[in-house]
């Protein structure tokens, strides 16, 4: 075809198409513009960012692949009620991410006039950054409409009211998810921008939530983020290395139910609001108590190092113990018996405007193998007795089975359609 280009962004970045640019920086490309001469820790974290993540595998990446930077999460809300067509979206999504993934644009450069352009542009000259993309779906694809509702598993149960919840029907459900992250968020937004473009007529987003943690160039050693009340977050979570552990919490698998998901996993999104504006009144010895660690160094209350083990009958001077009962790490740990795969972000979305205050908080996300023996019962507990709620609020809710992964051929969701 006349005109007709193949180069995809990391072929504009290597022959220097994109004003010569690539040729002045070399891999660092465009994102190292500002970074030239700068630390160890910039270059360590540049370096890192290029790396490509599989789309293709047994599992979908994005579930324990190490997080990147930033995410981008939206839900879509399916128009469409014809099987055949929802199976050529997903097509459609499966050639997109694969290129995506691989740091191409969704589609091949045409330089005719006439038409719109494939891709929409704006991560031209730009590199994979470890964009990942994980496709689930919700509850309500299992409605009447598709002829699906024999094939719900019975894993991806309806998430129980609990207390203390606030949830806007808008910042909940869909029928379709996807969790883009990648380690720049214009990657990330641009992947989902197309996915929606391509589902035009077919779907339309319900939700959108970006979210975001500190990035690989602020802190190349890459120890624990912190999340907007200032603690570390993620000290203890699933080693993503450990295989058994893995296995036991986060992949369905046969036995679990429905076949089609094994290997897939059910994830939990909750949009909670963090009351920042109070938090920050708060006194650090209150702060250290809601979460039973110290602010500084992440540690347990009473121990010295992040990593310490939590003593829970260690006491105080005022023979009490250190750690609260009523502590979010003493809840939610569930005293070992219950674990889950956690993986937010932060989130930040302006003011709301009829108080002024800050719209922010954690995009909470979890990974799990059974919701009901896992998530469920944690949240539940929490709900009842975890000291965070009074500077919490849970705004948005949704539960999703995230599919299995694709191999090369298959398309996105082939097993369940
Ligand atoms: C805005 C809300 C939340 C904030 C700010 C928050 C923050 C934290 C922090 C700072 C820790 C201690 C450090 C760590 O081990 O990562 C922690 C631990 C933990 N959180 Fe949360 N969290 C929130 C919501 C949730 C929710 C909704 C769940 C699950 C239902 C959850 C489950 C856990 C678990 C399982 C741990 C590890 C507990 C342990 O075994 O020590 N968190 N969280």
């Amino acid at each position: 075809m006349k005109g007709k280009s193949t180069l995809s962004r990391r072929d504009l970045l290597k022959t220097g198409a994109v004003g010569g640019l690539g040729l002045l920086l070399g891999a660092g490309g465009i994102k190292g513009l500002g970074m030239l001469g700068e630390s160890k820790q910039t270059a360590s974290a540049a370096g890192d960012s290029d790396a490509v993540i599989p789309f293709h595998g047994a599992h979908q990446a994005g579930i324990v692949t190490p997080m990147q930077d930033f995410v981008c999460m939206g839900a879509f809300n399916l128009t469409i009620t014809d099987i055949a067509e929802v199976r050529k979206l997903l097509k459609a999504w499966t050639v997109a991410s694969a290129r995506l993934a691989n740091g191409e644009s969704v589609g091949e450069e045409s330089d005719n006039a006439l038409v719109p352009p494939a891709d929409t542009g704006e991560v031209m000259g730009l590199q994979a950054m470890r964009t990942t993309l994980t496709f689930g779906v919700g509850p309500s694809f299992f409605d009447s409409r598709f002829g699906l509702a024999d094939k719900r598993p019975s894993k991806l149960v309806d998430i129980p009211a609990f207390k203390g919840d606030e949830l806007v029907d808008e910042w909940s459900r869909g029928d379709l998810i996807v969790q883009v992250c990648a380690n720049d968020p214009q990657v990330a937004f641009h992947a989902l921008r197309n996915l929606a473009r391509i589902a035009r007529g077919k779907a339309v987003l319900r939700w959108l939530q970006q979210g975001f943690q500190r990035t690989g160039a602020a802190d190349a050693s890459g120890s624990t983020p912190r999340n907007l009340l200032g603690f570390k977050d993620g000290t203890v979570n699933t080693n993503v290395e450990d295989k058994q552990a893995v296995k036991d919490i986060v992949w369905a698998e046969a036995g679990d139910g429905a076949s089609w998901m094994d290997g897939g996993s059910y994830m939990i999104m909750r949009r909670i609001r963090m009351r920042i504006e109070v938090w920050d009144r708060t006194s650090l010895g209150e702060q250290e108590a809601t979460f039973g660690r110290h602010r500084q160094s992440g540690a347990p209350l009473g121990a010295a190092k992040e990593h310490d083990l939590a003593d829970y009958a260690k006491q105080g001077k005022n023979g009490k113990p250190m750690i609260g009962a009523d502590s979010h790490m003493a809840v939610a740990s569930m005293g070992g018996k219950v674990k889950i795969h956690r993986r937010g972000y932060s989130y930040s979305n302006g003011i709301d405007i009829k108080t002024g205050q800050l719209d922010a908080g954690l995009l909470f996300i979890c990974y799990n193998r059974d919701p009901s023996s896992q998530y469920i019962p944690m949240q539940a507990k929490m709900s009842e007795v975890d000291r965070l709620n009074e500077y919490i609020e849970h705004v948005g809710s949704g539960i999703y089975a995230m599919l299995p992964g694709v191999n090369k051929g298959g398309y996105i969701g082939d097993t369940l359609l």
